[in-house]
Formats: structure tokens, C-alpha cells, sequence
């Protein structure tokens, strides 16, 4: 059985603001495994960016526990920050704007840290190289672009190699090219140092590329937690085919019979065919719409992290 690294047990948190009491996260309990990317996915203001930041120490929660590695973190936070790296949603505020990127980076591990001088200049260009930043490092912080920044936030709570790692969206405003790079390199950095990550994300195939396991929250409760093959089986088909066109009733009753087959779903203009068994049901259609004598366009698409969380949240069939 894999080592627990955090154990949370009914940690709750309420805000209240003028009069009006907000219940963010409601007795939850979880246990983050050793090593492993863990994903936190939830809709807006489900209560993500209050549990990483209870966890991070820079909010107190109204009750619970949280003991990571051997550290009672609500009793002991200094002790925790030792061993963490932190990108928080608006972390780019919290950085200096007259330092370079270089200096940010080497001023938060080495000066801060009692990182190895050496050692640090050598992970800073191995991970700038890496997420393609390596021109910018001599740069202002202020005259970086926004997706620039972020990029250097990651960076910054990474570069120490933390045992524990909190990145809240990470990939937002990152350009596609870049994003790829960095879910790439995040993969094989956190394994390579064993870095137990904790990382938020609103985009499905992020989390299903990246994570080990996700956890799903929805109005400050855990809904889910497992891998993201395990999540997708909360959906009761694998693929979807797609044809572009319009059936007429009957050859919809046929389609429907098909074993395979879990529902069909039309539009207008389309054809949705929800199946469990993807080659069986092709066969079947096709040798359905060849008698018919019709030869619409036909696309598969396997079912995603994206649909399960719609369906998760109410929203899907
Ligand atoms: N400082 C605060 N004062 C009052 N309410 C707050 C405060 N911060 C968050 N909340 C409320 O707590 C709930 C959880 O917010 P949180 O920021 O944890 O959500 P989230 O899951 O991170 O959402 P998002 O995906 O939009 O980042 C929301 O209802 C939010 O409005
Ligand atoms: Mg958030």
C-alpha cells in the first residue's frame, strides 16, 4: 500500500463577510498518497483554492487536522513551509517586480532556502530550458508577459525541489505550446524527485494527462476520488459516435436496438450514438446505413475526464 504523505481529517472553513457566512469546504477528510500528481477538480468556487491554501498554512481552517509528513501543519506551519513549494492563483502578486527572473528563482530557494548556490543555477536553466524560458531569465519581473509570469510562479515553486508541491491552476494563461511543455516536464519532474503535487485545473484533459488521482469537489464537499480511468466509469458508456446528419425514426429504433448501444441522442443536423462497445457498435451501423443506402460522415470519440465531470456535476446524461 502507498504511504500516506498527507492526512486530512473533517477540516472545515467558513468566511464571513459582512453578515454573510459562506461554508467553503464542509468536513473533509482525504489522504494525498506519497509521490503522486493529484488533481483537484471542481467547478468555481467549490472550495479548491481554500483547501490547497489551508494546506499551504496561509489560511486557518474552523476545524480539523492535517498531519503531513509527520508534521501537525496547523500547529507546526513553519515547520511545513520548509518542505513546500506554493503557486497560488494570484502568486504573481506576491513577487518582486524590480528583481529578474533569475533573481526571483535563486532569491526564493538559495537566499531563502539554504539551497545549494551551484545546485540551484544548474535547476534553474535545466527547468528554463524545459518550459522554454530560458531567454527570458534575465528579464524584469514587471516587463515579463502575464503568461510569462506564470510560468516563472511555477517555476519558483518548484526549483527547490519541495517534498510538497501546491500548484492552483497552474496552466492558466500559459500559450498551448507552452502548457504542453510544462505538463510534460511536470510529469517527469515531480516523479524524478518524488514531489507529492498537488495541482488544481478547470481543464479535464490537463488533469487526465497529468494525475495519478483526482479528487473531485463540489460546493465544499469531496464527491470523487480516484484515478482517471476510475472517473470516467462514472459514465456509463466509452466512446461517441457521431454522424453527421439526421436519422428519420425508424432507422433510430434500429440503432437503439443495437446491444451495444446505450442511447442516441439527435439534433438537427447530428447523430449521437453513446455506445459501451465501440467495434460491435460501428458494425452494426454500418451495416445498417449501407442498406439505407446513406454514407454520412462518422466520428468516434472516446469518452473523456471532461464528460465525466459534466455528468459528475448534474449536467450530462
Ligand atoms: N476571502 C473570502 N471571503 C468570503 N468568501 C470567500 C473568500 N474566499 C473564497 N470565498 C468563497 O468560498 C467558496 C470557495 O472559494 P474557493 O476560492 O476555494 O473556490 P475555488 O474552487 O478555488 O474556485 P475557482 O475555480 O473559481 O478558483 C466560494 O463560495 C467563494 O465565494
Ligand atoms: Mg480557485
Amino acid at each position: 500500500m502507498e504511504n500516506v504523505a498527507v492526512r486530512i481529517r473533517n477540516l472545515s472553513k467558513r468566511y464571513e463577510n459582512g453578515g454573510k457566512v459562506t461554508k467553503a469546504l464542509k468536513n473533509v477528510n482525504l489522504d494525498i498518497r506519497e509521490g503522486e500528481i493529484l488533481g483537484v477538480l471542481g467547478p468555481n468556487g467549490a472550495g479548491k483554492t481554500t483547501l490547497i491554501n489551508i494546506l499551504a498554512t496561509l489560511l486557518i481552517p474552523e476545524q480539523g487536522t492535517i498531519n503531513a509528513f509527520g508534521i501537525d501543519v496547523l500547529k507546526e506551519p513553519n515547520k511545513l513551509r520548509e518542505i513546500i513549494g506554493y503557486a497560488g492563483q494570484d502568486s504573481e502578486k506576491s513577487a518582486y517586480y524590480r528583481l529578474t527572473a533569475f533573481e526571483t528563482l535563486v532569491y526564493f530557494s538559495y537566499t531563502f532556502r539554504d539551497v545549494k548556490k551551484e545546485d540551484i543555477e544548474k535547476e534553474i536553466k535545466y527547468i528554463s530550458k524545459k518550459i522554454g524560458f530560458s531567454r527570458k531569465l534575465n528579464s524584469q519581473f514587471s516587463t515579463l508577459s502575464g503568461g510569462e509570469k506564470q510560468a516563472l510562479i511555477i517555476m519558483r515553486a518548484l526549483v527547490h525541489k519541495p517534498r510538497l508541491c501546491f500548484l492552483d491552476e497552474p496552466s492558466k494563461s500559459l500559450d498551448p505550446v507552452t502548457a504542453k511543455k510544462f505538463r510534460a516536464f511536470l510529469k517527469d519532474f515531480v516523479r524524478k524527485e518524488k514531489i507529492t503535487t498537488i495541482v488544481t485545473t478547470h481543464n479535464m484533459s490537463e488533469a487526465e494527462e497529468i494525475c495519478d488521482r483526482i479528487v473531485l469537489i463540489n460546493n465544499g464537499r469531496i464527491k470523487f476520488i480516484g484515478t482517471p480511468l476510475e472517473f470516467k466509469n462514472i459514465i456509463d458508456y466509452t466512446d461517441k459516435i457521431t454522424l453527421n446528419t439526421h436519422l428519420n425514426k425508424l432507422l433510430i429504433t434500429k440503432l437503439k436496438k443495437i446491444p451495444s448501444v446505450v442511447r442516441v441522442k439527435q439534433t438537427v443536423s447530428s447523430t449521437v450514438i453513446y455506445t459501451n462497445k465501440v467495434n460491435q457498435s460501428l458494425l452494426a451501423l454500418t451495416s445498417i446505413l449501407k442498406n439505407e443506402n446513406l454514407e454520412p460522415k462518422i466520428t468516434v470519440k472516446s469518452a473523456t475526464v471532461e464528460d465525466a465531470f459534466v455528468k459528475a456535476m448534474g449536467n450530462g446524461k
